[in-house]
């Protein structure tokens, strides 16, 4: 295997779904991070287009650039080995044409070492899904809670419009996608529209029915100050820790036991 291939591929990826194996995914937006999601052979990381809230500090995903989602998804790149590698395409990098849609993604996949893109929509983005496809790069759809749209949804809320949910899943598939995120959507019509699926679903907020799940690394980890989301738990509580150990470290200082004799050079 050279240093640019994956244990992880495409086929692979979608393999697994027929094999009857959970698939699991975590974001991460930067190498020292990658090495250790993909050390724990964690089967797909998302440089998801949340590091805008996340990393940037944004009130939404829609600030964040296709210039930054490059430079977050280039560290990445460098330290996967093992996991598909997939990164999102931000807003409005997919809205303005096929074409333009096809240019922007090119750049992800020539600058990053990423394998495929992710973009939000079903239905109305089945053409450029398409386009995607036909050139060559692997698409992954995100359906039901599409955060780019938060204004026109009016906040972040469970989508449960069944029609439209399943003729979006639909829609992706049949343009090529080969794999969905279904994010907060009731637990009963993620089962249903995965077992309608060829294509594995990855659920966030989606209950335990989908093929596997995807939760955003610094959520999983407990490191977000402030109220969670019910679909996350957190399995760490590292903003504690994180907060000791900066504060016992202050305080060191402060009264002069660090550096210590053990860390003091003769
Ligand atoms: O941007 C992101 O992190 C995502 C996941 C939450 C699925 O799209």
């Amino acid at each position: 295997m050279n240093s640019q291939q994956r244990a992880i591929t495409v086929p692979q990826f979608t393999a697994m779904k027929a094999a009857g194996r959970k698939i699991t995914m975590l974001t991460a937006y930067d190498y020292a991070t990658a090495r250790l999601v993909d050390a724990a052979e964690i089967e797909g990381i998302l440089v998801g287009d949340s590091l805008s809230m996340v990393v940037q500090g944004h009130a939404n995903t829609l600030p964040v650039t296709l210039e930054e989602m490059i430079y977050h998804a280039e560290m990445v790149g460098r330290a996967v080995r093992h996991a598909l590698l997939v990164v999102d395409m931000p807003f409005p990098s997919f809205h303005l044409g096929v074409y333009r849609a096809i240019e922007n993604a090119g750049r992800i996949l020539k600058e990053t070492r990423c394998q495929a893109v992710k973009l939000e929509g079903g239905v109305e983005q089945a053409e450029v899904i398409a386009g995607m496809v036909s050139a060559g790069i692997p698409v992954m759809a995100h359906c039901g809670l599409c955060p780019q749209s938060v204004h026109q949804l009016g906040g972040y809320r469970v989508q449960r419009d069944t029609e439209r949910l399943l003729a979006d899943a639909l829609a992706a598939q049949q343009a090529g996608a080969f794999g969905i995120v279904l994010e907060c959507i009731p637990a009963a019509l993620a089962a249903r529209i995965t077992a309608e699926l060829k294509i594995p679903t990855i659920g966030i907020g989606a209950g335990s029915g989908c093929d596997g799940q995807i939760l955003v690394y610094h959520d999983l980890l407990g490191l977000t100050l402030g109220r969670m989301p019910r679909h996350v738990k957190p399995y760490a509580e590292l903003n504690r820790t994180v907060l000791d150990a900066v504060t016992r470290y202050r305080d060191d200082v402060r009264q002069g036991s660090f550096p210590g004799p053990e860390q003091t050079l003769e």
